[in-house]
Order: C-alpha cells, then structure tokens, then sequence
C-alpha cells in the first residue's frame, strides 16, 4: 500500500468554507488558519480579527472525553481523538453538503444517526462510531455504493489509494446481493488532463463544489437525477478552461477522475512518496513528488495551510519531467591538453586548488540558478568572498500573467518562474536577461578572471563560453554545449536528489527531501564547494545539508534565528518579505 499523505485539517484562506449550514452561508472554519475573510469560531484568530473568548465543549467520542471549540463537527472531533470516520463528500477545504451518508454516527439520545461532517459538537454528547447501528448503516450504505461501481480496481489508476476500496475492505459485505446488471457509463474526456470514467463516481461532488467554490469557474455539474445523476461538463466547455483542474483529480475519492498523463503508469502501492517544494514558480507549494525506479512520476500537493492550503496549479504540476532528464554530467571531468578528461573528485578538487593558489587573488564573475538551493548558492557567495569578491548574477523566466486562484487567498500561480528568486536576492545575487531566461550574460562571456557557472547551461550561449577568463568552472546538473571546454566540469544534484531549502516570494524558507539519487558521483553543490572552500581557508567545510544551512543564516540578516528545525516541514518566515521584480 502506497504511503498516505498526512493531512492537516482546516481550510486556510477559503472564502466559502462552511460548516454545518446551508449552502453559502459565509461563515466557520473549524481548527483552521489564516486568509480566510471571515470570523472564525473557535480556534486562533484570522488576520485582524481581535481575540474571542474561545468557548469549549467536552463530549465523548467511542469512551473518550474530549475538549474541542465550541463548532467543531463530530467528524473533526473525532479525528483529533485520533478516530477516522468514514466519508466522502466532507473534504476540509470544502463547503459540507452532507450527501454521501458515509460519516453517519450514533449520537446517544438522537432519534437517528447524524451525519458526523455536519453535526456540531455539544456540551455532555455521547457520540459512538463503532456502535451496532453505525456499522451495520456503513455497511449498508456502502452496498448501495457498489451496486453500480464497476470493481474494475486491477486495472484503475486509483486502487490502492482509494476510499471506497478501503472502506469496503474495512467493512464492507464479503459479498454483494445485486443480482442486476450494473450501469455502464463509459469513459469521458472532461478536457486538460482530467478523464472521467463515470461507473466510478460515488457523487460526492467534491469536484463540482471546488470548481464553484475555490477556482470559482464552476465547469462541471451534476445532471440527471436520482440513480441517473452524473458529473459532466457543460457542451463544449472542458476542464482545458481551468489551471487549477488537477485538483479534482486529487480530492476524487475514487478512480472516477484520473490523470491522463498518469493513466496506467504505476501502481500506487509501488510509488515512493518524499515531501519537497514545487520548482516551477515563486509561491513555494508545499508538494510531494511521487517516484518510482528513480524517476519522478507524478508531483501532488502537499497540505501547507499557510501557502497553498489543499492545492496545486496545473502549470507546476505537470512541469516535472526535467527531473528525469538522462543527459546528465556523472563525474568531475577538467579539461587539460585540449582534450576533457574525467577524474575522481579528491584529484580534481585538488587540481582545482592548485589553479585557485596559482592564480592568487582574482575577480570572480558568477551565474548561478534560481532552480538551486539556498544552501548551494550560499555556498557559491562564499566561494566568490574567498577568491578576491565580484558579482553573481541569475537569470529566470517570467510569465506574462499571475494566475491566481481566486477562492484561495494568497495562492497563484506567479510571474516569476522559479522557486528560489528571493533566496537569490537575499544572498546578494542580481537578476539579468529576458523574461526567457536567456542573455544578460556579456559581462561574464568577456570576462578576463575567474568565471563560475552553477547550475544554468547556459543554453542561448555559444561554445567556449568566457574565452578570455583565467579559470572557467561550471557546476551543473545537465551537459552543456556552451561549457564543453570549461576548465572543470563538476556534476552536482538538482533539488529532487537532495535535502535543501527554498525562499518563496513572500520570505518564507522551506525544506525539500531527497526523492531521486542523483546520477554517477554528482553531489550537492554545497558540498562540493565547501569542500573547495575549506580545503581554501583550512577549514573542515559542511559535511549535512543543516550545517550549511547554518552558514547561509549566518550570513543573511533576515535568516537568523531560523535553523531545520525551526522551519520544520510547513516552513518559517524568514523576516524579509523579498521583492522578486516583476512579481
Ligand atoms: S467524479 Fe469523483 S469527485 Fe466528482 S462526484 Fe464523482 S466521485 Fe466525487
Ligand atoms: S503555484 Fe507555483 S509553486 Fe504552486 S504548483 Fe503552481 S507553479 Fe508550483
Ligand atoms: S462525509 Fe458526511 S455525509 Fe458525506
């Protein structure tokens, strides 16, 4: 079985969330965060809104006694007791219709079972979700889901991540009594990259309800009625109207929405799930990337309530293939005699002392990569102060338009195309070149002292780059045309094969793990130029990502105080809101 994701509960900055009431009701958001535009009940406070005495409730839940805020649903209170109630519809960064019936719980003294998404906690309640009346409903309930459902799970993307399936196994009938042919409604290409295969909706409309409440484009709907109703769009308006639909394929609870660039590519039980940062722009979504055979097959949203909530744009999301590029640098090669000759990385490291000792102090011009980590460019800044100072540029693309998603405050997809502008900024790096990413490099092609390369291959750039540069050095994950005769080529890690951090456009500092290994012998550039760097000054350079973190805080103001373990797995503030331009 795949690794679960674990969720965080609460719904940051949606406009709509509601709880226990009727449809657009703007109210309520239970245990939650910040960005939401409206009063909270019951737990911290949103931003500007002066403190409540926050009232609590004590009840029991299966036999044991809970204080929550008052407002809590059951479902949530109980699943901070640690108890999962089954369920469908209800999805925290949703409104609840209470519709799939799935959550049903018996509340001692209630003439029926309620619906636990719902029904709000009170003072003395008695709330079991095991009792007998419970069970044999989830057990009824979920017969009526399969008199339909196809059971097609060996051949559906979803199984071994889905609801249904867990629930049924949980407790569900050993066999179903539908003696009737079941409905068959084939398959549906809803648009971008979403495929419908209608025999496996539960209608739960959690699809229908994100696109009206949180893209607030409300392409699809529910047609029909009663054991007729199915999701559809509307004629010819597809999900290729949205940049947020991969989000419905994430939150079906079902194979009934699914990936068309994922379809039938790996079962989910044989992926590895590591938590990491999307790359492809300044907001810093909160990601894991899902690996197989050491090769990124998907990227879905990691829960950060203070960046991204739930969600994830289509536009990152389907920019990962670049992780799984082959033509990669694999060992430190140095070019000597007019021929390139590869090497371990003691003799080249130690080659490249001699040249830096020979040519004494020099002037350093240096290009790095928005797509690295602050630990690597922090690394590069060191470099450059020991060999005698100069300039470090960077180049990233721009999009032409933000893109935001507008029923989720603070989230969008930003002009500036890469994930690590401000820690560029922070270090004292300078923004060049078009909003292609290229030129803006004529400095460093002219110039006559030491030039270093990290991470950008200087694609737009011609072969022997910086003719007249004393030492040419290129620190890069990808083979370069325009750096084939680059004095030292060394191969170092992208973000996806090691452990770092990224600043997004608001300051925020964020960690990302290792998901991939990185090919031959490349390294992390932080460790490779510490290792330079302390070979330089005598020093033992940083032998973890932490310790060179801690280099990096000490040498940015805004980063002090800020260390692993304080950004954490949702990220910290840095104290510098970062102005990226253009953005
Ligand atoms: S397609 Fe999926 S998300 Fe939409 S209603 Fe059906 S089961 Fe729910
Ligand atoms: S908004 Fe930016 S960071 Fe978030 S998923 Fe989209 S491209 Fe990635
Ligand atoms: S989750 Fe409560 S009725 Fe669907």
């Amino acid at each position: 079985m795949a690794k679960k994701t674990t969720k965080v509960g609460g719904a940051k900055g949606k406009k709509t969330t509601k709880v226990g009431g009727a449809k657009g009701k703007k109210t309520t958001k239970i245990g939650g965060a910040k960005g939401k535009k409206t009063t909270k009940v019951g737990g911290a406070n949103t931003k500007g809104v002066v403190a409540e005495k926050v009232q609590e409730v004590t009840l029991t839940i299966d036999g044991k006694e809970l204080t929550v805020p008052r407002g809590t649903t059951l479902l949530q209170a109980a699943q901070g007791a640690g108890t999962e109630v089954p369920h469908y519809c209800y999805h925290p960064g949703l409104s609840s219709p209470a519709m799939c019936r799935l959550c049903l719980v018996e509340v001692v003294g209630a003439p029926k079972l309620l619906p636990a998404c719902t029904t709000t906690v009170a003072d003395g309640q008695v709330v079991l979700t095991q009792s007998d009346d419970a069970t044999r409903m989830r057990r009824g309930v979920l017969e009526f889901y399969l008199l339909n459902h196809p059971l097609d799970c060996p051949i559906c993307d979803q199984s071994g991540e889905c609801d249904l399936q867990d629930h049924v196994f949980a407790e569900g009938r050993e066999h179903g009594r539908g003696r009737e042919a079941k409905r068959v409604l084939g398959r549906d290409d809803f648009g971008g990259d979403v495929l419908f295969y209608g025999d496996r909706c539960v209608m739960c409309t959690r699809c229908v309800r994100f696109m009206e409440e949180i893209e607030e484009k409300p392409l699809l709907t529910v047609v029909e009625r009663g054991n007729r109703a199915v999701i559809d769009t509307f004629f010819d308006q597809g999900l290729e109207q949205s940049d947020w639909a991969g989000n419905v394929v994430d939150i079906c609870p079902v194979g009934a929405l699914v990936s068309k660039d994922f379809l039938h590519k790996a079962r989910a039980w044989d992926l590895e799930h590591t938590s990491s940062i999307c790359p492809n722009c300044s907001q810093g979504c909160n990601i894991e990337l899902h690996t197989r055979d050491n090769l990124v097959h998907r990227m879905k949203p990691r829960t950060n309530l203070e960046v991204n909530g739930h969600w994830i744009c289509d536009y990152g999301r389907s920019r990962y293939e670049w992780l799984n590029r082959s033509d990669r640098l694999e060992v430190p090669v140095v070019y000597a005699e007019e021929r390139n000759k590869a090497m371990g990385w003691s003799a080249a490291l130690e080659a490249l002392k001699v040249r830096i000792d020979e040519l004494g102090k020099s002037s350093v011009k240096a290009v790095v990569s928005p797509f690295w980590s602050n630990e690597d460019l922090g690394a590069v800044s060191g470099l450059v102060k020991t060999l005698g100072g100069g300039s470090v540029v960077f180049r990233s693309p721009r999009a032409e338009e933000e893109i935001a998603l507008t029923g989720y405050e603070g989230l969008a997809r930003r002009k500036a195309l890469a994930p690590n502008e401000a820690g560029a900024e922070l270090l004292g790096c300078a923004r060049v070149g078009d909003d292609a990413g290229q030129g803006g490099l004529e400095d460093l092609a002219d110039h006559d002292g030491v030039v270093l390369v990290l991470g950008d291959a200087l694609d737009d750039q011609p072969g022997g780059f910086a003719p007249n540069a004393t030492l040419v050095v290129y620190l890069g994950a990808y083979v370069s045309s325009a750096l084939v005769s680059a004095d030292f080529q060394f191969p170092v890690t992208t973000f996806a094969e090691q452990e770092g951090t990224f600043t997004n456009h608001t300051g925020r500092v964020q960690r990302f793990s290792p998901a991939l290994s990185g090919p031959g012998v490349a390294r992390p550039a932080w460790l490779v130029l510490g290792a330079l760097l302390g070979a330089l000054v005598d020093e033992k350079g940083p032998s973890t990502a932490e310790q060179a973190f801690g280099l990096v805080a000490k040498a940015v103001g805004s980063y002090q105080g800020l260390d692993y373990e304080t950004i954490g797995a949702h990220g910290a503030p840095s104290g510098a809101l970062v102005p990226v331009p253009g953005d």
